[in-house]
């Protein structure tokens, strides 16, 4: 971040100061203990994220306050009055809730630790990393490489896989139930087809029709039986009426034995006699004849009709049966139509399962495939992924960066500083450890950066800060911005100061870069080098 103005109203000493940063060069920040030369850096994170580096609910130095910070082509101003803090950005929004004016300061310029560990390098932060200890070391690396959005991405994909592990459990359950669903339901399928086969019913049309011919026989036969009927009746009346003629021929015959005539009393004579004897004799055989004829017309109708008789019982025999044939074939078919109907409607859940399985197998393999994608992204976002290989990647870069910064800002005379960083420490059971080592070689007798004294750990600290900030510019594509070194001297001899001043004055070639320290002395130190020299005193910048 680019700073170009900061103006400050009772920000701690500070009663009312503006200040003009120049575009590039090295500025001189000089001042006795408390005048407010720290303050300077305060004031933009106070300004712009709403803390300190010494607090993080800092209190203004009275109930009234306000802050203007230009960085970036942006204008942030934040007021503070007896009731409520408000900040302004140049595009008109203002927020009075810190956390919404800081959601909107980190979109425009990122957080503060990270501007904190690009930009501002102090006696109190400087030894941060060094110290650090090996996971926490870690986690700041991470951040200021931005590879701690791989946890979100981590996290989140976790996440996502949780969901579709359990969408696709629920799948493949889904799949299971349609499978066997599907199969049982072909099984009724084949059961339903075979009953189909058990029973095969009557044509009930042709029975139907023998049905009706059999009636249309019995009918005649009824017919037939009625006129033979009558037949038999008139041959029976013809013998009745030979009977009756003979009888009454033989009654004719008995009177004329008697010689007198019963109803008139008259003698009959012989000639009479003969005469009627003739008559009766003709009439006794005509009227045997005649009965001769009746009785075998009579046989022969009695036959007939004894014959016509069993026809029609057999035809109602036939007909009875017929009947119930009609019957049990027409509950036949509708128990077979029944069957007909249950296979459709199998035949139907046959083809809803067929269909609901296939879906189901789209809904599994678009599940799996979700699930395989996560899980490569899962591996490669994991602490063994892509994350481990760029962190690897950034630590020899940092290593190498950093031996550079160190080469420069070394004592001549001292044995040779070789910084060495380890992405995975090992631990006494050979297991590796999620952190970064540090090793300094040739530090402390060859005990480390704890055994070095505190000049020589000044110079590591700068070297390896200087060598964090440029990667960490390089990581979050950030433009070399203003850069503050606060009290970086204090633990360094004259020909650390000089190593570290030059080092400074290169950086300061193509930004500015605030150099603040107590010590006057310096001044004469950085002769030549300087843009400008503030001198602070009591709250006020005096331009040296
Ligand atoms: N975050 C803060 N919270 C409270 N007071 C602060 C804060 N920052 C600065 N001050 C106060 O403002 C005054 C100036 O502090 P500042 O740190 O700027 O001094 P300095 O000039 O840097 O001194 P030194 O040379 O000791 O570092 C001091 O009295 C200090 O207590
Ligand atoms: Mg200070």
């Amino acid at each position: 971040m680019r700073v170009s103005k900061i103006e400050m109203e009772g920000v701690f000493s500070h009663e009312d100061t503006t200040v003009d940063f120049p575009e590039r060069g090295l500025v001189l920040v000089t001042g006795r203990n408390g005048s407010g030369k720290t303050t300077l850096i305060e004031a933009v994170a106070l300004c712009l994220w709403g803390t300190t580096f010494r607090k993080r609910n800092p209190g203004w130095s009275g109930d009234k306050g306000r802050v203007v910070v230009q960085a970036n082509d942006h204008k942030i101003e934040r007021v503070k009055t007896k009731s409520k803090v408000k900040t302004t950005f140049d595009d008109k929004t203002s927020f009075t809730r810190v956390r919404d004016a800081l959601e909107h300061t980190t979109t425009l310029f990122g957080s503060f630790d990270i501007w904190r560990r690009i930009n501002v390098f102090s006696s109190r932060d400087v030894a941060r990393f060094t110290t650090a200890t090996d996971a926490f070391r870690k986690r700041m690396l991470e951040e200021l490489l931005g590879l701690d959005r791989f946890e979100v991405a981590s996290t989140a994909c976790r996440e996502d896989k949780k969901c579709v592990i359990r969408e696709y459990t629920a799948a493949t359950y889904g799949l299971d139930q349609a499978q066997s669903e599907l199969q049982t339901a072909e099984a009724r399928l084949k059961d339903a087809e075979i009953s189909l086969d058990e029973e095969e019913p009557e044509n009930v049309e042709a029975l139907e029709d023998s049905y009706s011919i059999v009636e249309g026989k019995i009918a005649r036969t009824a017919v037939a039986l009625r006129s033979i009927n009558r037949a038999r009746k008139e041959a029976d009346k013809a013998v009745w009426e030979a009977d009756q003629a003979i009888a009454h021929a033989e009654k004719h015959e008995r009177l004329l034995e008697g010689g007198t005539c019963s109803s008139c009393g008259q003698k009959i004579t012989e000639k009479m006699t003969r005469s009627a004897r003739v008559d009766v004799a003709k009439a006794r055989a005509t009227a045997t004849g005649a009965r001769k004829v009746a009785k075998e017309h009579r046989e022969a109708t009695e036959e007939q009709y004894e014959n016509l008789k069993a026809t029609k019982h057999k035809l109602t025999q036939k007909h009875y049966g017929l009947h119930s044939r009609v019957e049990s074939a027409k509950a036949a078919t509708r128990r077979q139509e029944n069957r007909e109907e249950r296979r459709k409607k199998i035949a139907e859940d046959v083809i809803d399962f067929t269909d609901t399985v296939a879906e189901c197998e789209q809904d599994e393999e678009k599940t799996r495939k979700e699930l395989e994608t996560l899980e490569v992204v899962d591996r490669v976002l994991s602490t063994q992924g892509v994350r481990a290989h760029l962190l690897a990647n950034a630590l020899s870069a940092i290593e190498a960066v950093a031996n550079s910064w160190l080469g420069r800002v070394a004592a001549i005379d001292e044995t040779e500083l070789v910084l060495k960083l380890s992405s995975y420490a090992e631990r006494g059971d050979g297991s590796l450890k999620d952190a970064i080592g540090l090793e300094i070689e040739g530090a402390g007798n060859g005990h480390g950066y704890e055994a070095a004294s505190s000049g020589e750990q000044r110079r590591i600290d700068v070297a390896l800060m200087l060598a964090l900030a440029e990667m960490a510019e390089a990581a979050h594509g950030v433009e070399s911005g203003t850069l503050f070194f606060d009290e970086v001297f204090d633990a360094l001899d004259e020909e650390g100061v000089e190593a570290v001043r030059d080092v400074i004055a290169s950086l300061a070639e193509d930004r500015c870069v605030l150099l603040i320290t107590h010590n006057d002395q310096i001044k004469t130190q950085l002769k030549g080098l300087l843009t400008e020299h503030w001198h602070v005193e009591e709250g006020e910048i005096k331009y040296a």
